[in-house]
């Protein structure tokens, strides 16, 4: 069976600078807080260090070549604001705005549209220190005048860009679970980071729409995460639950940006730990995306609590639980991945349906989907089956979500490469690219080749 994409989909791959640069040190980079995170003992499984990672500092043309030879149509990386700004603000390093610009420009030459994420986790050590990171006053401004260096040095060949990625992991895993950097645990600063971080994607978006757009013409948009909810049961008090959880997920960073106000939900619950969108933050930031980027893995039932019975959830994947009174669980029979998350295709064409349901259908790119799997390398090649088999699932659902009127633009697999994966270091293998031990030779798995074929056809020949 055949399942077509609209014509102009835009087929990539997606990385992230910390996990996969190294040079972490090189050529004049300042330290992030992901640099002094991994120096911790006992925050980063195995001690791994994002140090060396994929060397793609050192290898960018070997890189590009690789991606060309997948046919990927575009790529979406992030630039290392530290490798940027080394003290986070102030004077800019040429070495960094170098090694950007030679990415950029052999992508071009390769025929691959770069897409460029300002800010993937790695925030400049400085800023943390100085400033209490994403808790901090001056944070948005520094982010907007970062931003600026970016797209007055890129944006002429950049026409794609993200602001924050998942600005739910920053917040949550960094400020509230302590389990991501800066690796603070808190039940009122996620939700201050939260209001931080999205001031800081939208003066990011206001300096480029009144500064460089007009002349650039490129787009700018937020990618957000999100895993699916499903009610565990049909009773309204589940279905309530499904959608609180979701509102406490996506809603709490979408809605601001499309309704101009936090979901009703979070306010009544948080009180004032959350903070209050004055009406110069709502003019701000409402309307402040060209785009909706989604990143999605999974999807977990949802059922009501009784006060306090979700505290301390196993799953950990739920935000501060206890602030949202939803039990989380997985149903038995679902396949797992090597994160443990579950293959559940259905819920990301249920996600992408409740995102143009909500937000009046707007464009729609899943800018990551993946997953990881304990892959073995034998005698230099990848059998992956299980991988190919999850993305065919995910995306003959995506295939249907379009059918059913999702205005869906693209899609970027997670992860060309094998890289750091945060906390749990190099253990989690989410690329359809193996990286050889040692050599740090590209080795491409097979769904690296399926992909190659996916895109050849623009969809899928099951
Ligand atoms: C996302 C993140 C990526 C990658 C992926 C797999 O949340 O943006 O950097 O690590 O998860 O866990």
């Amino acid at each position: 069976m055949k399942k077509q994409f609209p014509d102009q989909f835009t087929w990539g791959g997606a990385t992230s600078s910390y996990q996969i640069e190294g040079a972490w040190n090189a050529d004049g980079k300042g330290p992030s807080i992901w640099d002094v995170f991994c120096m911790i003992p006992g925050k980063v499984h195995n001690g791994d260090t994002g140090n060396v990672a994929c060397d793609h500092y050192h290898r960018i043309a070997e890189d590009v070549a690789l991606m060309k030879q997948i046919g990927l149509k575009a790529y979406r990386f992030s630039i290392s604001w530290p490798r940027i700004l080394p003290a986070g603000r102030g004077a800019v390093n040429q070495n960094g705005i170098d090694f950007y610009n030679k990415l950029i420009d052999q992508l071009l030459e390769a025929g691959i549209e770069p897409w460029a994420t300002l800010y993937h986790w790695d925030l400049p050590a400085a800023l943390e220190f100085e400033i209490g990171g994403w808790l901090g006053e001056e944070i948005s401004d520094a982010f907007a005048d970062y931003a600026g260096v970016c797209f007055q040095h890129f944006g002429d060949r950049v026409k794609n860009w993200i602001t924050i990625n998942e600005a739910w992991v920053v917040s949550i895993l960094g400020y509230g679970l302590g389990v991501f950097a800066p690796g603070r645990t808190s039940n009122a600063a996620p939700y201050l980071a939260g209001h931080n971080l999205l001031k800081a994607h939208a003066k990011a978006v206001r300096l480029y729409r009144e500064k460089y757009q007009p002349a650039q013409h490129g787009q700018i948009g937020i990618t957000n995460n999100c895993d699916w909810r499903e009610p565990l049961t049909d009773t309204a008090a589940d279905k309530a639950a499904a959608e609180r959880a979701l509102e406490f997920f996506l809603a709490w960073f979408a809605d601001p940006i499309y309704k101009g106000d936090y979901p009703e939900s979070m306010k009544t619950r948080l009180g004032s730990r959350l903070p209050e969108i004055t009406p110069a933050d709502r003019e701000l930031i409402f309307g402040s995306s060209d785009f909706f980027g989604l990143n999605h893995y999974t999807t977990m039932y949802a059922a009501d609590a009784a006060e306090g019975a979700a505290a301390g959830s196993v799953y950990g994947n739920g935000g501060l639980s206890e602030d949202q009174d939803v039990s989380l669980s997985v149903a038995p029979d679902w396949a797992l991945t090597g994160m443990q998350w579950a293959i559940v295709p259905w819920g990301c064409r249920k996600m992408l349906e409740w995102i143009a349901a909500r937000y009046d259908n707007p464009p729609v790119y899943i800018t990551e989907n993946g997953c990881a799997f304990d892959d073995k390398l034998e005698d230099g090649q990848v059998h992956d089956v299980a991988r190919i088999a999850f993305f065919e699932g995910y995306l003959g659902e995506i295939h249907q979500a379009i059918q059913n009127g999702v205005n869906m633009r693209g899609y970027f697999i997670w992860s060309l490469l094998d890289n750091f994966e945060w906390a749990s270091g190099y253990s989690k293998k989410f690329g359809i690219t193996a990286i050889e031990p040692e050599t740090l030779r590209r080795i491409p798995k097979d769904s690296a080749l399926w992909y190659k074929t996916v895109i050849l056809n623009n969809g899928l020949n099951l």
